[in-house]
């Protein structure tokens, strides 16, 4: 049973505050998680509880989800057994009382549910990912490596917020995962060559001044063969637009030019056309279900068409996408949701309702690794967690990497069959 949970405020990879959380178990074990944050959040995402007091990191402090954590959540779940997960975060959304976790804060809330489930895999002396999959957890995800960063990410013209390689041509996680940083380190001398800036964003992809979103895919093409690999066969491409973050007043301002949403869908199926695509995320804004629906009905059987801040890891919102045909795949972020259950829950309402699944990071990121032993647990077959630079991006490939040697002959990487839509 859970005997104490403890709190701190501790740094993430932008240097904002963010919280740590401490669950210790009767039998002595210790186990911690900490919370990410994301950049681009959707309207819909869980609240995220900061101080606002700006005599300290400019109000982005977290001691008031601390002491939430301290003084209120600690308390409602301490006797509670770690391994009854789902009545563990039953009690915290309870607790807490509201839609949105506004009261004591997601932040606070979700480092409590991720700390019981690592003390009870720590406990059990299983691997977290074994813990919350059982014996059927032995997919390795395809990693969706972001190595160009634009948008809210970088202070640079291109509007798409991410470009990804996808290694889906590999026989292996660590093959994969060695063509798409063989290629990352490939882009990089590319971009030299051309007088192109190679400083990192916050993901760790470069941010390179472009012209346009296409120069950046065309990069990434050149990139591919120039390091020995067959764009589309071996290493596919991918997009986050983001576009949630260029919408205003009914118009996305995109490339200079006011923009339909129908009009943003034919620049999607020009690119879907042209380029090795295997994946488009939040291509229009959070609220955009009739643009949405359009573009599904049209490239929805070619192209996985994800949903970030539409679908905010949300089993409501998922589920009137699926109810409307709206999107095929759903982006996975711990923290826009709040809990694991809910998390887990919203998987597996995709994958029974034929969408897939991507487990991701966030821009604001810590050296913690339980998304990629959930990407593993849930057989989900992909994960988003930055390029190959950046430690706290890296914690979660290295992980993989361990994961598959904990697997040993058990282990499948999912590789082409991630993408079922894409057939070209
Ligand atoms: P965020 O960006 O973590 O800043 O929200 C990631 C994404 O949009 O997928
Ligand atoms: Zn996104």
């Amino acid at each position: 049973a859970i005997e104490a949970v403890g709190a701190r405020e501790i740094l993430d990879s932008r240097g904002n505050p963010t919280v740590e959380v401490e669950v210790l178990l009767e039998d002595g074990t210790v186990s911690r998680a900490a919370v990410p944050s994301g950049a681009s959040t959707g309207a819909f995402e869980a609240y995220e509880l900061r101080d606002g007091d700006k005599g300290r990191y400019f109000g982005k402090g977290v001691r008031k989800a601390v002491d939430a954590v301290l003084d209120e959540i600690g308390p409602a779940v301490e006797g509670l057994d770690a391994t009854d997960q789902r009545v563990v975060d039953a009690t915290l959304i309870a607790l807490d009382g509201t839609e949105n976790k506004g009261r004591l804060g997601a932040n606070a809330l979700l480092g409590v549910s991720l700390a019981t489930a690592r003390a009870a895999a720590d406990s059990a002396d299983l691997p977290l990912f074994r813990y919350i999959g059982g014996p059927n957890a032995h997919i390795l995800p395809v990693p969706l490596l972001n190595v160009i960063n634009g948008g809210a990410h970088a202070d640079t013209g291109v509007d798409i917020q991410e470009f990804f390689l996808v290694p889906h041509g590999a026989e292996t996680f660590s093959e994969g995962l060695r063509w798409g940083v063989e290629t990352y380190h490939t882009l990089k001398s590319l971009l030299k060559s051309k007088g192109l800036a190679t400083g990192l964003g916050d993901e760790g992809g470069f941010a390179p001044e472009l012209a346009s979103n296409r120069e950046a895919l065309d990069l990434l093409l050149e990139a591919i063969e120039k390091a020995g690999f067959t764009p589309g066969t071996d290493i596919a491409l991918g997009l986050d637009v983001a576009s949630t973050e260029f919408f205003s007043d009914g118009v996305y301002n995109f490339e200079g030019v006011g923009r339909t949403s129908a009009e943003m869908n034919s620049y999607f199926a020009d690119l879907v056309a042209n380029f090795p695509l295997v994946t488009i995320e939040d291509p229009l804004a959070e609220d955009d279900w009739e643009g949405y629906a359009a573009l599904t009905a049209e490239l929805g059987d070619k192209v996985q068409i994800v949903g970030d801040d539409l679908f905010v890891t949300n089993p409501t919102r998922l589920q009137r996408g699926i109810d409307e045909d709206i999107a095929n795949s759903i982006l996975v972020k711990v923290n826009q949701i709040g809990t694991l259950t809910e998390t887990l829950d919203a998987v597996s309402l995709a994958q029974r309702s034929g969408y897939t699944a991507i487990l991701s990071h966030r821009s604001g990121e810590t050296e913690d690794v339980t998304i990629a032993h959930l990407a593993v647990a849930t057989d989900c077959g992909q994960i988003k967690t930055g390029a190959p630079a950046r430690s706290e991006r890296v914690a979660k490939y290295n992980e993989l990497l361990r994961i598959e040697e904990e697997l040993d002959t058990a282990a499948v990487y999912a590789g082409r069959s991630a993408f079922p839509r894409y057939t070209a």
